[in-house]
């Protein structure tokens, strides 16, 4: 199994060590644009192979795709971070381009590969890599709701004050401050409602510091957070390359499921060794579709930037 991560980056180089270090990869090649730069990362990570126990081969290259060939899964960081106060969509004049760019140069070398986007305006980048390289559809995925569902989770086991690994939620609709739809409805610990712990109040304020919990990031780091956005790509790796048919929400092209079309946006869906294997159908409610709805709306805004 060989992934390919561009971007060599904090998030780059985090999900590179989280793949590592789970160990279920033969070989990591990271590219980037700077010289020597993913080089550099590469050995510094290949350094800590015998202290973390891990047998993944990490290499870097400088922009040179040949490398990254016959790679099963290719993950694209690459872009300009936000900065503080910047929202995701801030970033679309620049990234766009670059994702074009080297998604193509993906394709060239790795014809049968499975494309995880990361980067920012993430639900239009996931779009636009749908619309100029034709692939298959379950072969696109779009990382964002499997980090902002792990947001949601550790905001509510603050809240709950319990272990993360106690409760379990679920973030869908766009990848932004205001598009992403915390299902409080359905948050539960150790399969209890949550509101059985905290009152309703408190929870639409942990949905509330869940969708700034990127931006809350920024503010504090000075750029955009990486431990968990690395750590969320490489369970979605993980689940593509060990076909384990897990469940995350993810931004997949909708073709007329939850009554929308030709657009992609964060929804569940089953992740194994072909992608995206399914989308799941939620029963909504009303108040959840019509945020869905709205969500998509302003995705919908930002990918008219695309033309
Ligand atoms: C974040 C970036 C990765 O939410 O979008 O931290």
């Amino acid at each position: 199994m060989k992934v390919t991560v561009v971007g060599a980056g904090a998030v780059g180089a985090s999900c590179a060590e989280y793949i590592a270090i789970k160990n279920f990869a033969s070989e990591v090649v990271i590219v980037d644009i700077k010289e020597d730069y993913a080089e550099g990362k590469a050995m510094d990570l290949m350094q800590t192979a015998s202290l973390n126990g891990f047998d993944t081969k990490i290499v870097g290259s400088t922009n040179d795709y040949s490398k990254t060939a016959n790679s099963d899964i290719a993950v694209i960081t690459s872009g300009i971070p936000r900065k503080p106060g910047m929202t995701r969509e801030e970033l679309i004049g620049i990234n766009a381009g670059i994702v074009k760019s080297v998604s193509q140069s993906i394709l060239e070398h790795s014809p049968n590969v499975i494309f995880v986007v990361v980067s920012n305006p993430m639900d239009t980048m996931t779009y636009l890599v749908h619309q100029s390289t034709n692939i298959p559809k379950n072969r696109i995925i779009g990382m964002g709701g499997a980090l902002d569902s792990a947001r949601f989770k550790y905001r509510l086991s603050e809240a709950l004050e319990c272990p993360a690994s106690d409760v379990n939620g679920m973030v869908i609709g766009g990848h932004s401050d205001t598009g992403m739809i915390p299902l409080t409805r359905l948050a539960v610990r150790n399969s209890i409602p949550v509101t059985k712990f905290i009152s309703e109040e408190r929870l639409q304020a942990v949905a509330e510091a869940t969708k700034v919990g990127g931006a809350t990031l920024t503010k504090m780091l000075g750029t955009s957070a990486w431990y968990a956005p690395g750590a969320a790509v490489s369970a979605m790796v993980q689940a593509i390359a060990c076909d384990q048919k897990k469940m995350f929400p993810c931004s997949a092209l909708l073709e007329g499921e939850y009554n929308l079309n030709d657009i992609s946006i964060g929804v569940p869906c089953i992740i194994g060794k072909n992608g995206i294997e399914k989308i799941v159908a939620l029963d909504l409610n009303d108040a959840e579709h019509a945020k869905l709805q709205e969500s998509a709306a302003a995705v919908r805004k930002t990918n008219g930037l695309l033309n």
